[in-house]
């Protein structure tokens, strides 16, 4: 391991600074965020973004160390990997980790840099879950393949989580739902973010972010096999930071038949890239469209409550659960509570009646989500007030796995952060 050669007698001083190997693999678009104390350290970890295999990670370092971690994660959402550097004394370093472990998320990894060349130390680490421990001074390069192995080796886990939204009745405001919790996602958890609009002849998703790109998901499906990750990256579109689009072309100058695996490849290359896929599913019943709601990691079913949604989504709900035995179950957002005199079944009762968590309850609001699509925005930049923001937000936490930024709430056994889940289990 790097850390165990003296780095004085190693080759960092004469390392260089960046990458220059044009083979080499890029880092998908994940977040970092550094808690330097030393500004050399923060330096050499800014250094870092000039490697080629960075060009899309957003990088940012901070000031405070370990405790400046700590306290920032308190009330902020945690990145996809966090670098800290620490000058604690080494019988301190697991304590301080564990505090830091209560306040991130279960899919946050973790990179310590410390000044302590110490075997034992090492290995503590590694086993309570710390990706790796490189030890001060290191070089640029060092830190890239630190970052590299653990997101970018050759087999390692696609990073994208995919979560698909699926109306009960066409209308129910599955699309709508979907874009919000994405925006939600791309902004307020600051997650890199692809929507793909799987409803090619009539989806929303250039209307509803006001963008009309040449190219789109029919591109990257007709391509293929040909399809890599440069050419999906000039096929998106990006709306905002961190939001970014595969629009559908939404014409009808030809049919769209599609076979049960022709957006697979798209959808295992988005996650590769992207660290949160959200999939816009129409509401239609065919091969594609079930072999997707099987195999991505959530299902969100959006249902009016009246008597046919709650027929469609108990069907959806009980052939999903079917689908995948061992994967997590559907869940369900009832939407449009409230249109002025239609008797509605209770959102709690409706949830309860097709076996299914309840996510959460949007009213109806024609004024609102009316502007919003008219506009092309989504809510939270139109009425950044309306309480159904914070509704989309605990949506976004809950199908991202991320953990609501109280102390309480992130110490519970499930939300366990990958570096003190296995440091429990061993
Ligand atoms: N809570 C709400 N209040 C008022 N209008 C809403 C609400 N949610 C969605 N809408 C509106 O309902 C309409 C249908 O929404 P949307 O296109 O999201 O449905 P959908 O479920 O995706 O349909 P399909 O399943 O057929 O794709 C849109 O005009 C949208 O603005
Ligand atoms: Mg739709």
């Amino acid at each position: 391991m790097s850390f165990l050669t003296p780095n004085k007698d190693s080759k960092a001083a004469d390392e260089p600074a960046v990458e220059v190997t044009s083979g080499a693999r890029l880092l998908p678009r994940i977040t970092i965020q550094a808690f330097c104390e030393h500004s050399q350290t923060a330096e050499l970890v800014e250094t870092a973004v000039h490697d080629r295999r960075m060009s899309k990670v957003a990088l940012t370092t901070h000031n405070g160390g370990l405790e400046g971690a700590v306290e920032s994660y308190k009330s902020n959402p945690t990145p996809n990997l966090i670098i800290v550097e620490t000058t604690l004394p080494t019988d301190q370093i697991p304590a301080a980790l564990d505090r830091l472990a209560e306040v991130c998320d279960a899919s946050t990894r973790l990179i310590v840099l410390g000044h302590v060349n110490d075997v034992l130390l090492y290995r503590e680490l590694i086993r309570s879950g710390v990706s790796e421990y490189l030890v001060l001074p290191t070089s640029a390069l060092s830190i890239v393949n630190a970052i590299a192995d653990l997101f970018a080796a050759e087999g390692a886990a696609p990073i994208g989580r995919t979560i698909a939204f699926v109306s009960a009745k066409g209308g129910a405001g599955s699309s709508t739902v979907a874009h919000n919790v994405a925006w939600a996602v791309s902004q307020h958890l600051r997650q890199d973010t692809l929507i793909l609009d799987l409803d090619l002849p009539f989806g929303t998703v250039g209307l509803n972010f006001n963008q009309d790109p040449p190219h789109g998901i029919a591109d990257a499906v007709g391509a293929s096999a040909k399809v890599d990750p440069t050419m999906l990256d000039r096929l998106m579109t990006k709306a905002a930071n961190h939001m970014n689009l595969l629009t559908a072309p939404a014409m009808l100058d030809k049919t769209y038949d599609f076979a049960e695996r022709d957006f697979e490849q798209v959808t295992e290359l988005a996650q590769k890239t992207m660290p949160v896929v959200v999939m816009d599913i129409p509401h239609t019943w065919n091969a594609w469209v079930r072999h997707a709601l099987a195999t991505v990691d959530e299902v969100v079913i959006v249902a009016e409550p009246d008597l046919a949604n709650l027929r469609n989504a108990k069907n959806l709900a009980d052939t999903i659960k079917a689908l995948r035995p061992t994967e997590s179950e559907p869940i369900v957002v009832v939407n449009k509570i409230g249109v002025p005199k239609r008797p509605e079944i209770a959102p709690a009762e409706f949830a309860a009646s097709i076996e299914c968590k309840l996510l959460g309850q949007i009213p109806f609001d024609a004024a609102t989500f009316g502007i919003a699509a008219n506009n092309g925005q989504m809510i939270a930049e139109v009425a950044a007030n309306n309480r159904v923001n914070e509704t989309f937000r605990a949506i976004a936490r809950q199908v991202t796995g991320r953990a609501i930024p109280e102390v309480t709430q992130k110490a519970t056994a499930l939300k366990l952060p990958t570096f003190l889940k296995r440091k429990k289990a061993s």
